[in-house]
């Protein structure tokens, strides 16, 4: 066995040791300290997308953009699909727009890759390591070689962070507007009377909530001092070693890993502690039972639901949840779950209708030993959920994948023995249904979950969920579906759709009292009352003739009612709006409020800083301080998981955010209260109002919710039907969604030959939840006819071809084929829209490809749906053309754009020539593209072009995700060959606009720049350091890093590793497999027989 082999197989081995056993576990900290711990931290990690830039330039200032001023849903951007006005959220995968993935290479291509570029370095021998994992992440061995001798340096850099970070506590001070004194609400001055006559009159919660001068724990900071030489310099120290010894006997890198790996493959399993090894038989010896249980489905359902005890526990230790809810229960011992049929269950929000799903998909991964997948709205809610189930799928033996942003592959990988739990956004847990199919693994998938079922009636991503579910139900039928959700109305189409019972309760575990504010009374909704209201209160406040003109909805009234000891939401309707509303209210705020947790929120904003490349937006310098954030698709996935994180932790208690926090993160807050009732310049729908009002009232920890709805004279009438009409119905989406909805359907069911000829198609249509309301939604068309129609359209597009001309006799029976276009279509998933522009811009390119810069390939790569929304500045434009090089000015002029009619453009004179606006708005993204990947800082970037940095960050997200499409598109058709390889390398440079030694790190869910570059200059390299690292030293280490974050972060990384040492396992297996086609093998067997 080499050397690198040991190595490999150690680390593995190594992760496995350092697993704690569960006595350790709870010998560290007591079952009730960790049951208080958990209740504090149950907010789990959100993670944002992980593409962005930090390079030192001073403090700037942005300016916002109109863009600001839109509404939320036109500025929350698709990851490639078309944005639809008037319906939120359509096609994108992610509300803060994230983007859509590209099948990965393998990872053997990739080592392959990386060794060819090392090879090509003249210093390479000097610096040749077999730190197998660490290297084949890292982009490039230049990196490498400063990994090396970055080791001392790293701690002074450490400190000197240290100190700067002390420096900058000072720096950060309110604003001189924040110093006028306004007059205090009454609400404030009770607040002070409180805060002086000691905490303990306040009622609040928690005490640590009403602690005001709470000595905050020792700082980081100071911690750092005595602890930042601890762990990384051991690591790096071994490491120095075993490169030295490797240089000398270098063979391929790949030669190696291969060897390597086939030593892991025949090896035994490490030998552990006897204890360890004792809790995982009782644990495979508990599952058995907990199989047999299950397969003899008696109504003894074993220690915990059929599940190992061990499960119980993890939930008390995890999530702090010692018991089940009734209604829980009920529902998990229904004889038709038990019974494995689909199923919909829908419950208030907050009802705890998760933990039933996770429950059932364990059952189903440990005991029935099948793959589960399970579909979340958003990315980050996806990563949010990995971070959290990873360290059961490690105690447990799955593995949790993530299925959003860039990640996931298609197919998946084969796994040997454990199951895969999937996690993915709509769109990519699709693509993922859509690989199993192709390679005949659909009926590997026991059990598919979806939450927020509802949003099968919301645009694109409605209709491509109602795809996956509907190939699922024809393709597989035994797989389990199961679908939740708070907002249901029309349950009976959807049960009929997915053939599904339906359990539902009202039970929510904190009562949440909904109010109405009409000029200075409030209201409380009331069902029984005549007109839906009974007065409550009047509201007591004193204000000012400033403040009332300030402040004519007496917002600050309100919120001063309960921040800072309870948090409190404020719903606005635009995301010029929020950041307004928490300007206002700071500006009328006591100064008393800067001293509640006053350092947290100077961490907080020095952190803000730390991941903006020391920008800090100006807004957000003044409210913090006051405990005050705005909240919308405007900050960058960094900022935004960074407040978020400050307001679960309480540091901040007033979020003033859009209607997409309501259905995007788990946010509670003690009140909530809606600022109008409006989004943008739409009334609101019941679904969003009871989404919305939803988010009040934390479990565990406040005794009652309230929502307070502002609203005007004029618009009490709409209010009240509001209040008291039943939720809005949910309609699909399918055909309403020509292009991507019932077109792309028929086209990949014909590409995966799931059903290829017209009775098959139209037998697969009456199936789908369309199927099942089609008299409702299109009563002129019969469903044959529009299966007719889109199928000849889609014939006439050159997309397919029919064996039989339309007419003939056997036209039902004769079969479609999917043309190369069509099949080009359907692997990169273009839109059908565009499908047509974009093979003719290509062939366009393949005649003069501009290749001296990047800018001709990032034009071909923008996508076609951002260009038709984008409003370019065109002095901007001019200002950015004229910065070209000649030739780069050349690829303007090449698809179409005259610095002629920029320069019109710019000094406002009229046009006469018809100039395609698209085809202009597009090279304006790219331009924005192009100086990204240049500057890679997305703040100065945003200056540059003065627009909103979240919508900066949201275009290359959608430009990652669409060079990926339009590379997996130019795969299939061999004449764009050549673009091929030129989109790989563009497809990688945008999806990660980061410095590369970073890329590893942020592979690991939950772990953005910031915290990648803070990692990084703690010596933590690779996912091999993360993965071996203790939660308390990461905590001593990094600045600003809490325990719950630490040990998501090690977990994650953990499974990580696992899933890619599984991986490379099973390559090697497979590459040693003698192929059961072999000459002789064939012939000896029949010589047997
Ligand atoms: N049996 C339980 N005991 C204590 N807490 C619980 C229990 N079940 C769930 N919870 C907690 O309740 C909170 C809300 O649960 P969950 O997120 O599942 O709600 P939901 O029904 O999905 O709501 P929404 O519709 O808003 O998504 C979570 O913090 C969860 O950990
Ligand atoms: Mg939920």
């Amino acid at each position: 066995m080499d050397e690198g082999g040991s190595r490999i197989r150690r680390r593995v081995s190594v992760r496995k040791r350092n697993r704690p056993s569960l006595e350790s576990v709870f010998a560290a900290s007591p079952a009730t300290e960790l049951k208080h711990r958990d209740e504090k931290e149950d907010e789990e990690m959100v993670a944002g997308s992980r593409r962005r830039k930090t390079v030192d330039v001073q403090p700037v200032e942005v300016q916002l953009h109109h863009l600001s001023d839109w509404p939320e849903f036109l500025v929350l951007f698709p990851t490639f699909g078309v944005m639809i006005h008037n319906q939120i959220i359509d096609s994108e995968e992610d509300m803060f727009g994230d983007y859509d993935s590209f099948a990965e290479n393998s990872f053997l291509a990739q080592v392959d890759d990386l060794e060819q570029k090392y090879l090509q370095l003249p210093e390479h021998m000097n610096h040749a390591t077999d730190h197998a994992t660490e290297d084949l992440c890292s982009e490039s061995d230049k990196q490498n070689t400063l990994n090396v001798t970055a080791v001392g340096d790293c701690t002074a850099l450490n400190i000197d962070d240290h100190t700067k970070n002390e420096s900058r506590h000072e720096d950060v001070s309110v604003e001189p507007e924040a110093d006028i004194l306004y007059d205090v609400p009454s609400s404030q001055v009770l607040f002070f009377e409180n805060l002086h006559n000691s905490s303990s009159d306040l009622g609040g919660p928690s005490t640590e909530e009403k602690d005001w001068n709470s000595s905050c724990p020792k700082t980081v900071n100071e911690e750092l001092l005595v602890n930042s030489r601890e762990q990384p310099q051991q690591t790096v120290e071994s490491s120095s070693k075993i490169r030295t010894s490797s240089d000398a006997n270098r063979k391929s890198l790949k030669d190696h890993l291969k060897s390597t790996m086939t030593g892991n493959a025949k090896a035994q399993t490490p030998i552990f502690s006897r204890t360890k090894q004792l809790k995982e038989t009782l644990l495979s010896e508990e599952i058995n039972v907990a199989k047999k249980t299950i397969e003899s489905s008696s109504d003894d359902l074993g220690p915990f639901y059929s599940l190992p005890s061990k499960v119980r526990d993890l939930y008390v230790q995890f999530k702090g949840i010692e018991k089940l809810y009734e209604w829980q229960h009920t529902c998990l011992t229904l004889k038709s779950v038990q019974e494995r049929k689909n199923l919909i269950y829908s419950l208030p929000t907050s009802g705890g209708k998760t933990l039933v799903a996770e429950i059932l998909m364990l059952q189903e991964l440990l005991c029935r030993r099948r793959d589960v997948l399970m579909i979340l709205p958003y990315v980050a809610i996806v990563q949010e959920k990995i971070s959290g189930l990873s360290s059961f799928g490690i105690e447990l033996g799955f593995f949790v994948e993530e299925y959003a942003g860039s990640k996931g592959k298609f197919p998946p990988i084969k796994r040997r023995e454990k199951k895969s739990l999937y996690i993915a956004t709509i769109e990519k847990g699709h693509s993922l249904v859509n690989s199993l199919i192709e390679t005949g693994r659909i009926s590997s998938l026991g059990l598919v979950v979806v939450d927020e079922l509802h949003m099968i009636g919301e645009g694109t991503r409605g209709a491509i969920l109602e795809m996956t579910l509907a190939k699922i139900l024809y393709t597989s039928k035994t797989t389990q579906i199961i679908g939740m959700s708070a907002t249901l109305n029309n349950v009976e189409d959807l049960q009929k759709f997915l053939q599904a019972e339906y359990y539902t309760s009202q039970f929510r575990p904190v009562e949440l009292k909904e109010y109405l504010k009409i000029n200075d009374t409030i209201y409380e909704v009331d069902s029984r009352a005549e007109n839906g209201m009974t007065f409550s209160r009047l509201l007591n406040y004193k204000y000012s003739d400033t403040l009332k003109k300030m402040d004519p909805d007496h917002l600050v009234a309100l919120v001063t009612e309960v921040i800072p000891n309870y948090s409190c939401l404020v719903f606005c309707p635009t995301k010029k709006n929020c950041e307004n509303v928490a300007e206002m209210i700071c500006k009328s705020l006591s100064k008393e409020y800067l001293k509640h947790k006053e350092k947290e929120k100077q961490e907080v904003i020095m952190n803000l800083k730390n991941v903006s490349g020391g920008n800090l937006c100006r807004v957000l310098k003044r409210t913090i301080p006051f405990g005050v954030a705005y909240h919308h698709s405007g900050l960058t996935s960094d900022e935004r998981k960074l407040l978020e994180e400050a307001y679960s932790t309480g540091v901040l208690c007033l979020f003033t955010c859009t209607s997409t926090l309501a259905a995007g993160v788990n946010l509670p807050a003690r009140r909530v209260i809606l600022r109008a009732p409006y989004v943008a310049k739409e009334f609101l729908k019941r679904n969003q109002y009871k989404q919305m009002i939803g988010r009040a009232g934390r479990a565990g920890i406040d005794s009652v919710g309230e929502s307070i709805l502002i609203l005007q004279e004029k618009d009490k009438q709409q209010v009240l039907e509001l209040i008291s009409k039943p939720l809005e119905n949910c309609y699909s989406h399918l055909v309403q969604e020509f292009t991507k909805g019932i077109q792309t359907l028929f086209l990949s069911l014909i590409g995966l030959k799931i059903a290829t000829n017209l009775d098959d198609i139209y037998h697969f249509m009456s199936g789908t939840f369309f199927g099942v309301q089609q008299k409702v939604l299109l009563k002129e068309k019969s469903l044959w006819e529009i299966t007719m129609e889109s199928l000849r359209y889609l014939t006439e597009k050159g997309l397919l071809h029919k064996d039989t001309m339309y007419g003939s006799e056997e036209e039902f029976q004769s079969n479609f084929h999917i043309t190369k276009l069509g099949r080009a279509s359907f692997k990169g998933t273009i839109d059908l829209a565009y499908c047509d522009i974009l093979y003719r811009d290509l062939k366009k390119g393949l005649e003069g490809l501009v290749l001296e810069s990047l800018l001709h390939l990032i034009y071909l790569t923008t996508p076609y749906d951002m260009a038709s929304q984008c409003d370019p500045d065109w002095m901007i434009y001019f200002r950015q053309f004229n910065q070209l090089s000649p030739a780069e000015q050349n690829v303007a002029a090449l698809v179409g754009v005259s610095e002629n009619y920029i320069g019109k453009k710019a000094s406002g004179q009229a046009i006469r020539k018809k100039v395609d606006k698209n085809i202009v708005n597009r090279l304006y993204l790219s331009f924005i593209l192009y100086t990204l990947l240049k500057e890679t800082n997305i703040w100065s970037v945003s200056e540059k072009f003065n627009m909103p940095r979240g919508y900066i960050q949201s275009l290359l997200s959608a430009a990652a995700a669409f060079s990926s499409c339009v590379l997996h598109f130019c795969e299939e058709l061999e004449e764009f060959w050549v673009y091929r390889a030129l989109l790989g390398e563009l497809t990688k440079k945008l999806t990660y606009c980061v410095k590369a030694e970073l890329i590893p790190l942020m592979e690991v869910t939950g772990v953005l720049e910031g915290r990648a570059r803070q990692l990084y200059n703690a010596g933590y390299k690779s996912l091999t350091h993360l993965a071996n690292a203790n939660p308390e030293v990461l905590i001593r280490t990094i600045d600003h890093l809490s325990r719950r974050q630490a040990k998501q972060i090690v977990s994650s990384a953990k499974m990580l590793l696992h899933e890619k040492a599984e991986a490379l396992q099973e390559e090697v297996e497979e590459l040693l497999r003698l192929p059961s086609d072999f000459p002789g093998i064939v012939a000896s067997s029949t010589e047997k027989a």
